[in-house]
């Protein structure tokens, strides 16, 4: 790897997982429209989130990483991106409660459009056109203009991403996010629904609104602190055309930064050590983070960790284990054993979604509701084990009320999974599945308090 970093020397790198464009000069024009357009995240949103993941991995905060696997274009409304912040927020106050530690708040939101595939193609019925890679690079149904990449859509993507971000900045700053009026988080839905975690949540907001009344009368005043909420956003950093228009450099002339999201991370098929992704990490100044899966070498964590944080500096390095429920116990002690052993200051964080994939006899994807709980609490035990700290989890949910993954206490089975299956890529957990996922954390981080 070179030396001298710039926001394109990862252009000098084989790029995994990049669109092919029929017109090559429209994609620059694109690009070089998108550079002039205003950041969406500031260096010192990001620099906040950087000192919040330092303190998670001195044990002091726990974060929490969530929402759709490929957020769609169609879907920036306001009941889905209002729904998955109030889950999120629920999901946060159910974990604060076990860990009576800070929850980072992180959305796979305003970005999360564009998507690693397996194969660069997709046949049905005898036809085979190029695959779908997300919106922000082409469309989803199975024509072939539809699968053709459209420069044009990244600066969909930009405004977008702009928009969702206004709409969630609005609400964490406002009366939405005050912890006084909890009620505000409710789902439309959710007054009818009688899940054993929906009545937990419940019965937790009434104690809540409860401690903040004497804390209040205690103190003779009422919290600021308690009115907003710190949010953060988060996508996978695929595409690197659009990840590098977004690449600024600080006024403060303290290097480049990722100006389109606060967290950026690389996916499992794009970790290649001599590849073009991890080239363009190395240079940003965000916090960044990495999916490592089952096929990970010790050695080669090693030094991967070395290239994205040569200075071990604290708050900078994320690993986001997906292993699955079956290959965590084999797979995750060595990798554990190898950052303690060369002293890595790393944040821990468990995915127990992308290794539990499976196929039902009728062709949907599905995920098992048992296995994402046995791949979390393995995780929490073998940290444990290994003298290391699982520092948080990252998750597909939605706030809508889909079918999906399951299991869970409603008990879906692979035939309730037709009636609401709205995901076109990954299965999501849904409202219940989610909160009941967070008390499952929140259980385990009490426990690890005695
Ligand atoms: C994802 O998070 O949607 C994803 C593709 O994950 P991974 O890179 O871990 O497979
Ligand atoms: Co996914």
């Amino acid at each position: 790897m070179s030396q001298t970093w710039s926001p394109t020397s990862w252009k000098n790198f084989p790029a995994a997982q990049q669109p092919l464009y029929p017109d090559s000069g429209q994609l620059s024009a694109v690009v070089k429209q998108i550079k002039t357009l205003p950041p969406l995240v500031t260096s010192w949103e990001i620099d906040r989130l950087h000192q919040d993941i330092a303190l998670a991995q001195r044990g002091q905060a726990w974060l929490l990483q969530g929402g759709d696997c490929a957020e769609t274009f169609e879907q920036c409304q306001t009941e889905p991106i209002a729904s998955k912040l109030k889950l999120l927020l629920q999901m946060s106050l159910a974990i604060v409660f076990g860990a009576r530690k800070r929850i980072i708040r992180v959305g796979r939101m305003a970005g999360q459009y564009a998507k690693p595939r397996s194969s660069d193609t997709e046949s049905q019925g005898g036809v085979t056109l190029p695959c779908y890679r997300g919106d922000i690079v082409n469309g989803y149904s199975f024509t072939p203009e539809a699968r053709i990449p459209d420069p044009l859509r990244l600066l969909r993507g930009y405004e977008r991403s702009a928009l969702t971000l206004n709409f969630v900045r609005a609400l964490s700053e406002g009366g939405f996010a005050d912890l006084h009026h909890p009620e505000n988080w409710n789902l439309l839905f959710v007054n009818t629904a009688k899940g054993e975690a929906a009545e937990r949540y419940k019965e937790l907001v009434r104690s809540l609104g409860d401690s903040i009344r004497f804390m209040e009368t205690i103190l003779h005043e009422s919290t600021p602190e308690l009115k907003r909420v710190d949010f953060y956003t988060s996508h996978e950093a695929l595409h690197l055309d659009y990840e590098t228009a977004l690449t600024r450099e600080s006024v403060r002339g303290i290097g480049f930064y990722n100006m389109g999201t606060h967290f950026p991370w690389i996916g499992e098929r794009t970790r290649q050590l001599g590849g073009a992704h991890l080239e363009y990490f190395r240079g940003i100044r965000n916090p960044v983070a990495v999916k490592i899966g089952g096929s990970i070498q010790p050695e080669e964590l090693i030094e991967m960790i070395d290239k994205l944080n040569p200075e071990n500096k604290p708050g900078r390095l994320t690993l986001i284990h997906r292993m699955g429920r079956n290959k965590i116990e084999s797979q995750l002690p060595p990798l554990i054993d190898a950052v303690l052993r060369e002293q890595k200051t790393v944040l821990w964080v468990c995915d127990p979604m992308h290794g539990n994939t499976v196929s039902t006899a009728g062709g949907r994807k599905t995920r098992r509701f048992d296995d994402i709980v046995d791949e979390l609490r393995l995780s929490f035990a073998i940290h444990r084990a290994c003298g290391s700290t699982l520092g948080g989890a990252h998750l597909e949910l939605t706030g809508e009320d889909v079918t999906e993954c399951v299991g869970g206490s409603r008990g879906l089975t692979e035939s309730d999974l037709e009636s609401a299956y709205q995901t076109q890529l990954d299965p999501r957990l849904n409202y219940e599945q989610a909160l009941e996922i967070a008390f499952e954390i929140s259980n385990q981080l009490s426990q690890q308090r005695f």
